[in-house]
C-alpha cells in the first residue's frame, strides 16, 4: 500500500465519527485478512530485523501500542500490515463498558487524538480466547493489563494479579498499565511506594507461575509522560530494585500546552500524536540515564515519521510502538520506519 492509497482511505474514514471509524477499520481488516485479500492490499511483509528484548526475539522493532486492538481480535491482520509485535488491551479482569460516548476525538491539524475510552474491554478470559484463536500471527503478543474501574486502588494489586494469572502462557509479555488518565486514581499507582508494592507482588507471582508452569513471561510497566526528574529518578530506583523486565514510555499526556485553542483541546482525556513526541522522548532519555542497559525501554509517543522513530531509539529505546502515527499515516509508516532502520 502506498501513502497515496492510505490517504484516500483515511480521508473517507475521517468523515466518520472517530469511534465508528475505529470499529469499521478493524472489521475491514479482519474480514479482508480472513478472506485472504489483505496480503495483496498490504504488499510484501517487511524483511525480518530481529531485536532481542526482555528475553524475547521480536521479529522487527516496530510494534502496535496498546489501545487499538483492545480485545486481541485483529492480531493476524495487524501482523500482515508489518507490525512485529502487537500489544493488546488494556484488558481488565472483568469486562467493562468504559466511559459514555463520545470519548474519542481527532485534532487533525495537529495530527493528534484525545481519548477517554476508560478501558472498555471484554475481560481477560475473552481476550485470551481471542488471542488463542489467531491463526497466522508469528510476532510477539503483549497483554496490557489494568484494573477494573469499580476496584478501589487499595485492592488494585488483586486485579493486576488476576489479569497476570489469566493470560499466563498465552501472552509473550505483560504490560502493567498504571498510566492511563481515564481510570480515576490509576496514575496514583505511579507514586514510588505504591509502584514498589505492586511490582513486588507481581514479581513474586511471576516466580510462582514460572515454577508451576515452566513458562517465563516478562513483566513491563507503562508510565505517563507527565512526570518530573525527581519522580523519574525515584521510580527508576524502584524498577531496578524490583527487577522490572521492561519499561514502556510513554502513555498519553494530560497536558494541553501544545494544542491550546485547537478544536476538542478542552475535551477530558489523554492526548497523543504529534503534540506528545518531544515530551515522551525527553521522558525516555531521563529514564535511560538512570536505567542504562539494565532495563530495556520500549519507546512510544508521537512517532509520526521514520525520523521520530530514530529519535526514540537514539534516546535509549530498544523497540518502538505506534498508535496515533498509524492512524494518520497507516501501514506505509511501518515500512518507512523499517526501511530507515535497515539503512542505518
Ligand atoms: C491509547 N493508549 C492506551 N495505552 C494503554 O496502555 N492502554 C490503553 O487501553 C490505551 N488506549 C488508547 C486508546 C486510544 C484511542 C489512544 C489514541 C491511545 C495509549 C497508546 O498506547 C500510546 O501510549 C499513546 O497514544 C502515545 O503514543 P502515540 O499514540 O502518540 O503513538
Amino acid at each position: 500500500m502506498t501513502s497515496g492509497q492510505y490517504n484516500l482511505a483515511r480521508n473517507l474514514l475521517f468523515k466518520l465519527d472517530a469511534e465508528d471509524a475505529h470499529h469499521l477499520s478493524l472489521e475491514l481488516l479482519r474480514r479482508t485478512e480472513s478472506a485472504g485479500i489483505l496480503k495483496y492490499v498490504a504488499g510484501k511483509l517487511p524483511k525480518p530485523q530481529p531485536v532481542e528484548c526482555m528475553g524475547l526475539t521480536f521479529p522487527n522493532p516496530v510494534g502496535l501500542a496498546a489501545g487499538l486492538d483492545k480485545e486481541g481480535t485483529t492480531i493476524d491482520a495487524l501482523g500482515r500490515l508489518g507490525f512485529g509485535s502487537v500489544e493488546i488491551g488494556t484488558i481488565t479482569p472483568k469486562p467493562q463498558p468504559g466511559n459514555p460516548l463520545p470519548r474519542l476525538f481527532r485534532i487533525i491539524e495537529e495530527e493528534a487524538i484525545i481519548n477517554r475510552m476508560g478501558f472498555n474491554n471484554v475481560g481477560i478470559d475473552q481476550g485470551v480466547a481471542n488471542v488463542r484463536a489467531a491463526k497466522t500471527f508469528r510476532g510477539i503478543v503483549g497483554f496490557n493489563i489494568g484494573k477494573n474501574k469499580i476496584t478501589p486502588n487499595a485492592n488494585a494489586v488483586d486485579d493486576y494479579l488476576a489479569a497476570l494469572r489469566g493470560c499466563w502462557g498465552v501472552a509473550d509479555y505483560v504490560t502493567v498499565n498504571i498510566s492511563s488518565p481515564n481510570t480515576p486514581g490509576l496514575r496514583d499507582l505511579q507514586a514510588a511506594d505504591d509502584t514498589a508494592r505492586l511490582l513486588e507482588a507481581l514479581k513474586l507471582e511471576q516466580v510462582i507461575l514460572t515454577e508451576r508452569t515452566g513458562i517465563h513471561m516478562p513483566i513491563a510497566l507503562k508510565v505517563a509522560p507527565d512526570m518530573g526528574e525527581e519522580q523519574i529518578s525515584e521510580l527508576s530506583k524502584v524498577f531496578l530494585e524490583g527487577g522490572l523486565d521492561g519499561l514502556i514510555a510513554t502513555n498519553t499526556t494530560i497536558s494541553r500546552e501544545q494544542v491550546l485553542g485547537k478544536p476538542y483541546a478542552q475535551q477530558a482525556g489523554g492526548l497523543s500524536g504529534k503534540p506528545v513526541t518531544e515530551k515522551s522522548t525527553e521522558v525516555i532519555k531521563a529514564f535511560y540515564s538512570h536505567l542504562g542497559e539494565q532495563i530495556p525501554i520500549i519507546g512510544v509517543g508521537g512517532i509520526m515519521t521514520a525520523d521520530d522513530a530514530v529519535e526514540k531509539l537514539d534516546a535509549g529505546a530498544k523497540l518502538i510502538q505506534l498508535y496515533t502515527g498509524f492512524i494518520y499515516h497507516g501501514p506505509p509508516l511501518i515500512h518507512s520506519i523499517l526501511n530507515k532502520l535497515a539503512a542505518r
